[in-house]
């Protein structure tokens, strides 16, 4: 099992729009049906990691985003309205308990945002970061540092455009125990 955060990304840099949207929805390539290379990214993947934050959101879809993928949440509390066989936690060592003991050999696509990214390379969980650079700028929103610590070693493995315009940039990451990104043991 393989832990492969994705994430789409300005070409300055941000993964949010300044507004806090993914930064792949505001490319007009989004809108108009591509991809950006999800599909065969997925067709390794069993489970969907994520963040409370960039979960909660997609409880208000009309359509699940994830239906062939078994999902796991961190968070503090469990949101309303969230369906049966998601699995949350507010602990992230407890999680992935959960996350290697349901695993059937495939791999799990960490989708965000930041802050959880950076809890599970805390841990020495993250294999590889995997960005989708958007032929875009934003001048602002969100980064991935300081959330990821930006001491991240990051080794690249392959890229290939993508249609569209973008370009997927896949590297490998070292191990590390750093401290867990946002909150206090105490709070957690
Ligand atoms: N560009 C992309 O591809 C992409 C992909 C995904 C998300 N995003 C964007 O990313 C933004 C959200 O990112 P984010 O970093 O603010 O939030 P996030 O990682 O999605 O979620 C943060 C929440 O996860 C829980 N959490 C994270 N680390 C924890 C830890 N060490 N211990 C306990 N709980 C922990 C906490 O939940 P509680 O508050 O419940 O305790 C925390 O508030 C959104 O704007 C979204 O649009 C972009």
């Amino acid at each position: 099992m393989q832990i492969r955060a994705r994430m789409s990304m300005s070409a300055d840099g941000y993964v949010t729009t300044p507004n806090g949207w993914p930064a792949l929805t505001a490319d007009p390539a989004f809108t108009s049906g591509e991809s950006h290379g999800i599909r065969e990214f997925l067709e390794g993947c069993e489970a969907a990691l994520m963040g409370r934050t960039t979960f909660e959101p997609a409880l208000a879809n009309n359509r699940w985003p994830w239906p062939d993928l078994d999902v796991f949440v961190l968070g503090s509390h469990r949101p309303d309205g969230t369906p049966d066989h998601v699995i949350t936690d507010s602990d992230p060592v407890r999680l992935l308990e959960k996350l290697r003991s349901a695993n059937r050999g495939g791999d799990v696509h960490l989708i965000g945002g930041p802050q959880t990214i950076g809890t599970f390379h805390a841990l020495g969980a993250l294999d590889t970061l995997e960005l989708v650079l958007l032929p875009m700028l934003f001048g602002g929103g969100m980064q991935l540092t300081p959330m990821l610590s930006p001491d991240t070693g990051l080794t690249f493995r392959r890229e290939r455009a993508l249609p569209g315009g973008s370009v997927e940039i896949v590297y490998s990451c070292r191990g590390s125990r750093a401290e867990l990104p946002g909150k206090p043991a105490s709070q957690r």
